[in-house]
């Protein structure tokens, strides 16, 4: 018989309360309370414009051959996301951050570019797929915040692409584009993460954009892992039996709900 979503929210703050290494896996799903837009989702970004999407699998391409237009394009582009400056995390950003201050999440692997995690107060954050505030050397991987640099004077003097002040190499947004490799740092980390937890709550994320996607099912050969996952929709991992159980819902409202839930059993 079908658990209830409360008694799946019940069961989740039970597994969560017991000693584990907890981490959790987030997509955009997570921001889409913030006012982002996601990619597949019905209103998503790559399910209302096809073409952003193809645009987007050519970025990389187009940056090793032309760094400097790269950039200048870069420049003159408001984004996919507008203003991300102004946006704000929102209760599922904060719900894993208090997961963390308590002690029983350590580490947040995120595909999100939003720094909305480290801005709900998130120590451990791996950006997977980089962050927008970032600069990232092609040549070192070190990262630069983007006010370390002044592009548009850059711009003006004819100066681009913004080199590193390390090794002098080109540096590009952090972001990492379709077919662009995982900054070697965090892929490795993330590998580190997946063997050492016991305990994985994948949230807001359809799951099917890889190595990210692989991440759960390399943690699913860990001896008593549970893998729990809180989506609007089932996605692979469900359909493929990778998650132990799934909470329907917003992460806005069910990680709240967890975690009110944890405090409980906590007292
Ligand atoms: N609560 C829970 N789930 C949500 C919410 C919400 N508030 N809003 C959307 N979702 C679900 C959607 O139904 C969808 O299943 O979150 C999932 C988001 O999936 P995607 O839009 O594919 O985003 P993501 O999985 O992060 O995409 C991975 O694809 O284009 C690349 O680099 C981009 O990092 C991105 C990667």
């Amino acid at each position: 018989m079908s658990l209830t979503r409360e008694e799946l929210i019940q069961k989740a703050a039970a597994d969560l309360v017991r000693p584990h290494y907890a981490v959790a896996l987030t997509g955009a799903g997570i921001s889409t309370e913030s006012g982002i837009r996601d990619f597949r989702g019905p209103d998503g970004i790559w399910t209302k414009d096809p073409a952003a999407e193809r645009l987007a699998y050519e970025m990389y391409g187009r940056l090793r051959a032309n760094p400097k237009d790269y950039w200048k394009e870069t420049l003159n582009s408001p984004g996919l996301f507008g203003n991300l400056a102004e946006v704000k995390p929102n209760r599922g950003h904060f719900a894993l951050a208090e997961l963390e201050k308590m002690g029983i999440l350590k580490c947040v692997i995120t595909q999100n570019i939003d720094n909305l995690h480290e801005r709900a107060g998130s120590q451990r954050v791996l950006d997977y797929h980089g962050n927008h505030f970032k600069l990232r050397c092609m040549r070192c991987n070190k990262r630069y915040l983007i006010e370390d640099y002044d592009l548009q004077q850059l711009n003006k003097n004819d100066e681009l692409p913004p080199r590193c002040r390390y090794c002098n190499g080109i540096l590009k947004l952090d972001v990492v584009y379709f077919q662009e490799p995982i900054p070697d740092d965090v892929a490795i980390q993330s590998l580190r993460e997946m063997e050492d937890c016991d305990l994985l709550l994948i949230c807001g994320t359809s799951a099917v954009v890889y190595p990210f996607a692989n991440l759960p099912r390399i943690a699913r050969n860990n001896a008593n892992i549970t893998i729990i996952e809180v989506n609007m929709e089932p996605t692979p991992l469900t359909e493929d039996g990778i998650s132990d159980y799934f909470i329907p819902g917003k992460t806005g409202e069910v990680l709240p709900a967890i975690v009110a839930e944890v405090k409980k059993l906590r007292k």
